[in-house]
């Protein structure tokens, strides 16, 4: 008979405690969580947003390197470009199908660029004789790197007649 009321007596001192005890431990996790999160954050955006993706302008080599009259599908797998050589100079395209972004194929034989996903035709001037695609191959820029090199910056791009022909878009050589 002593004993139960000693022991209702420690029941009814601990609950309380423990209650006490676990809602501190609460709290202080809650709190610890929250500012570990906050600070997360916070470090976050103070990193700086940037994406590192391929650079959009590279050395192409020399000019001699590329065959006059004739295009050069050697940037092709590496950087999406072709690279045509005339009697008078140098001009690039960007290897994208002006209807939904396929990559069209060099075909040598028949003197044009064809893509493959919906029959679009390409002529040496970028421009549509055949297939979907409503607007012509976009030229990009090229000039000379310091050491002679070609770069093509794939950046700038033009498909203006008129426009695309000249300036940054075509380098007399
Ligand atoms: S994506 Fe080239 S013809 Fe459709």
């Amino acid at each position: 008979m002593e004993s139960g009321d000693k022991k209702l007596t420690v029941d009814i001192i601990d609950k309380p405690a423990r209650r006490g005890l676990l809602l501190i431990i609460g709290w202080v996790g809650f709190l610890f969580f929250s500012l570990v999160a906050g600070l997360l954050t916070t470090v976050d955006f103070f990193k700086p947003k940037v994406i590192f993706g391929p650079s959009s302008r590279f050395k192409a080599g020399f000019p001699d390197e590329y065959l006059v009259g004739k295009v050069s599908t050697r940037w092709m797998k590496e950087k999406g470009v072709w690279i045509i050589r005339t009697e008078r100079g140098i001009y690039a395209f960007l290897a994208i199908c002006r209807h939904l972004g396929c990559i069209p194929d060099w075909v040598e034989e028949e003197h044009l660029f064809k893509c493959p996903c919906h029959g679009s035709n390409y002529n040496l001037e970028g421009d549509v004789v055949g297939g979907p695609a409503p607007s012509p191959l976009f030229r990009v820029v090229v000039s000379y790197a310091p050491d002679g090199q070609l770069v093509i910056d794939k950046s700038i791009k033009e498909d203006r007649v008129g426009v695309r022909e000249k300036g940054q878009f075509f380098l007399p050589v």
